[in-house]
């Protein structure tokens, strides 16, 4: 596990794109994981920047993303589909059908991740999966308690899960309380892992993840597992990390 920190939001969110940007150089044709979430919004809009300014092309680039909720519709807001659309995909040279997020009003939500699965294999697996992290350790929606063997499947999200993205929602009640997730399996088989945490919120989830015990209480811990993970991690949320070192 490969641990960078970084001294701002802003720092973290431009190293991230440099890593996302030269995994898009070397391999133009290369298979993205993406995550929502608010983390990943800094580099959402440095890999903009970079776009416009010519240094990174996604014409044959393609996408997959980690999630999303069950019963709310592609054109509500709070949907991760509208998000990456909004923040990320209507801004760059990515061909709508190499855009792929699961479908969490499909009818039958098992037959919709077995496609989904099927479709990252069939593509050839995932060359670079980025990363946020919940509090309670979950990353994509595979929350504490997770059988690290599952692929792509219906999640029951945890209570602090629906407490932490309330924020997004005009009440608590409205937040869904199911969603589907690439699974552990899934994260761990993409050939590279990009991790990335900022905030206080966060610093216990990280000191789990890099020097706890793997169990499925933490879902991240796993990660110690992955041999080719880092982790880009803004100075508040690495503070456990290193509780000496001046903040
Ligand atoms: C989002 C996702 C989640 C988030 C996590 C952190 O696609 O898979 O695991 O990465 O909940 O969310 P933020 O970044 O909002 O703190």
């Amino acid at each position: 596990m490969r641990i960078i920190t970084a001294d701002t939001y802003e720092e973290m969110s431009k190293k991230a794109a440099a890593i996302v940007c030269s995994q898009v150089i070397l391999k133009p044709d290369c298979v993205l994981g993406l995550a929502t979430g608010d983390t990943p919004l800094g580099m959402y809009k440095e890999l903009i920047k970079m776009y416009e300014n010519r240094e990174v092309d996604f014409s044959d680039v393609t996408i997959f993303n980690l999630d999303e909720y069950c019963k709310l519709s592609r054109e509500s807001t709070q949907s991760y589909y509208y998000y990456m659309h909004h923040n990320f995909f209507k801004h760059i040279n990515v061909k709508k059908k190499n855009t792929h997020i699961p479908n969490g009003m499909a009818k039958n939500i098992d037959e919709e991740c077995r496609r989904y699965e099927q479709k990252i294999k069939e593509k050839g697996g995932i060359d670079l999966q980025v990363l946020g992290i919940g509090a309670n350790g979950h990353i994509g929606f595979n929350e504490p308690d997770i059988n690290f063997e599952a692929e792509t499947h219906l999640v029951e999200l945890d209570e602090i899960t629906i407490e932490d993205n309330s924020r997004f929602f005009s009440s608590r009640d409205d937040v869904p309380t199911t969603a589907i997730s690439m699974g552990i399996k899934t994260i761990m088989q993409s050939r590279k892992l990009l991790l990335l945490a900022n905030g206080e919120a966060k610093a216990a989830a990280i000191y789990k993840t890099v020097k706890g015990k793997i169990c499925p209480e933490v879902p991240s811990s796993i990660i110690q597992l992955h041999p080719d993970a880092t982790m880009i991690i803004e100075k508040n949320a690495a503070k456990l990390l290193y509780p000496s070192a001046e903040q």
